[in-house]
């Protein structure tokens, strides 16, 4: 054969591969308003940058008639690329071939990417849309399951990892992603560990697909799910604006961006937005928009525990971590999934070099049995520990109130803040005025029989013990607060702090790794 026709040949073959499953599966898969794993890697890249491994890899099962079916790529795309021009490493599943099953050979591509993208330190985007373990491959394909599981976990902390679930992800198959750090669902996509068929079976429970696993579900119930999309060119565009925030890995601290947004802004709408009425709400968000570049905060399970939020942002073009109370939602309140909520993401910014800060104004944790059986004591220490061990630049503002125990969560500064700053109006104190006052007072409180007495007697109490702790000269007092600021000012003051700890370097004592309270 000449060279001519041995070209002629691998262009053959690489025709042949980019069909996947044939042109008639590809139609199936575009009928549902679904793209292929090509497609998919060509919109979520840099145009002309996607770099394919192993394009001739096909199976080597016998049995079932694989043997005749053969397809080049077996299922999966892999490669690298680029997303604004910074490296990434991606793999694609293929439903159009065997339904995006995995086998072993789709295994060993997958953890190649994984692999080189750990040792050369970029970011990994996998894309899911798979009918799970290849059944006639039986346990060669749990085999390489737990091959991809094995990477990502060495991948933790060490690259970002995200997962976009564009179709089926079922079974064993849902640890890949639950092992990374970000998950997208695009709409109509879903993840289970056991089928609508077997609850049936089991549980005599019927449930659709969409109730049991959908994109939905898991945004607002099950919290598995960090971001829903509409569609899955929404999907990838979410997954290039992640990755714009974060660094490629955590040797590295994250790109800074052009700031065009004057950091000197005053805000003066933020002298005046907590209300007079200390129990009523307003939306943290408001805070946020007005302080971070250009209003723009990318929040991260924006629908789930929304007492709680947490997201990205720029302060003068430098990337932080934002998790603040919402007082909008439960009073702010600290429960079991928002503590579980932030401790992950203050766990992520801490990886990967991304200082948090942290708006407070919390009334405690939600008290009741449902919360103490459900072990708040151990999630609300996971959010405790998390500040505690992070060693990123912590910058904390207290809005309005902190209270009790959550006083000390919200990355005070007895858990190493490294900059903590009170508006005028915020309370610190053990507990709010009026469950002080019954306890302090409680013999007095008894021995009045008329009630109005009583409830005028108990106010004047609860107006002494505010001007006495409840606001944040106490613990400025003390040195706890660094400052008390004016509201307007809050956007320069984060920007000054983050300048001068730019360099900041601390420690945790060596360790095989920590015992964190799971
Ligand atoms: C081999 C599979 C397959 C699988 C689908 N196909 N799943 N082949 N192994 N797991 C094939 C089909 O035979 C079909 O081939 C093609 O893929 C498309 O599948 P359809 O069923 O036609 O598509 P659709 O109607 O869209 O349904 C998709 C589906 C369904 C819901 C995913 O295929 C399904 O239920 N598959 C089985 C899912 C499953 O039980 N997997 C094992 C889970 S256990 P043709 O040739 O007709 O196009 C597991 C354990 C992992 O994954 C453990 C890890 C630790």
């Amino acid at each position: 054969m000449g060279m001519q026709a041995k070209i002629d040949e691998l262009l053959k073959k690489r025709e042949q591969a980019r069909l996947g499953g044939g042109e008639k599966r590809i139609d199936v898969q575009h009928e549902k308003g679904k793209m292929t794993a090509r497609e998919r890697i060509e919109l979520l890249l840099d145009e002309g940058s996607f770099e394919e491994f192993d394009m001739f890899v096909s199976h080597r099962t016998i049995g079932f008639g694989l043997e005749k079916q053969q397809y080049l790529s077996d299922g999966v795309v892999t490669g690298y690329g680029t997303i604004d021009g910074r490296l990434v490493y991606v793999f694609s599943q293929d439903f159009t071939v065997f339904g995006g099953s995995l086998s072993e050979m789709f295994a060993q591509k997958i953890v190649k990417v994984m692999e080189k993208a750990l040792k050369i330190g970029a970011p990994i985007i996998g894309i899911n849309d798979s009918g799970g373990a290849r059944i006639q491959e039986g346990v060669k394909s749990l085999g390489g399951y737990a091959d991809i599981f094995q990477q990502n976990i060495m991948a933790s902390g060490v690259v970002p990892q995200i997962s976009a679930i564009f179709g089926p992800c079922a079974g064993g198959a849902v640890y890949s992603p639950a092992l990374t750090d970000f998950t997208i669902m695009s709409k109509g996509s879903y993840m289970f560990v056991t089928g609508p068929k077997v609850v049936k079976t089991v549980t005599g429970e019927t449930v659709t697909t969409e109730e049991l696993g959908g994109a939905q579900v898991h945004a607002t119930k099950s919290g598995v799910n960090h971001f829903v999309s509409e569609d899955e060119a929404e999907g990838l565009l979410l997954i290039r604006k992640i990755l714009s925030y974060l660094p490629q890995n955590n040797m590295e601290d994250p790109p800074h961006k052009v700031c065009n947004d004057p950091i000197d802004r005053l805000e003066d709408t933020l002298n005046n937005i907590i209300p007079e009425s200390a129990n009523k709400p307003y939306n943290v968000k408001d805070v946020i928009f007005s302080i971070v570049d250009n209003g723009e905060f990318l929040e991260v399970q924006r629908q789930y525990a929304q007492n709680i939020v947490v997201g990205f942002a720029t302060f003068n073009g430098s990337s932080v971590g934002i998790v603040a109370n919402q007082p909008n939602y439960l009073a702010g309140v600290l429960d079991i999934n928002a503590s579980r909520k932030a401790a992950r993401f203050v766990r992520f910014c801490d990886a990967f070099n991304i200082p948090i800060v942290t708006l407070v104004d919390v009334p405690g944790f939600l008290p009741g049995t449902t919360q103490e059986y459900g072990g708040i004591i151990i999630h609300g220490a996971k959010l405790l520990f998390a500040y505690g061990e992070a060693t990123v630049p912590k910058i904390t503002i207290i809005l309005r109130k902190a209270y009790g125990g959550a006083y000390d969560v919200m990355s005070s500064k007895h858990l190493r803040g490294d900059i903590n700053y009170s508006w005028p109006g915020a309370e610190i104190a053990v507990m709010g005025a009026k469950g002080a006052v019954e306890v302090l007072y409680s013999k007095e409180l008894n021995a009045f029989t008329n009630p109005e007495e009583r409830a005028k007697y108990s106010l004047e109490k609860e107006e002494e013990y505010k001007e006495k702790f409840a606001n944040p000269y106490v613990a400025a007092k003390y040195g706890y607060i660094d400052d008390v600021i004016e509201p307007r000012n809050t956007r320069f003051r984060i920007i000054r702090a983050l300048q001068m700890l730019s360099t900041k370097k601390d420690s945790n004592p060596p360790k095989k790794h920590s015992n964190l309270p799971l």
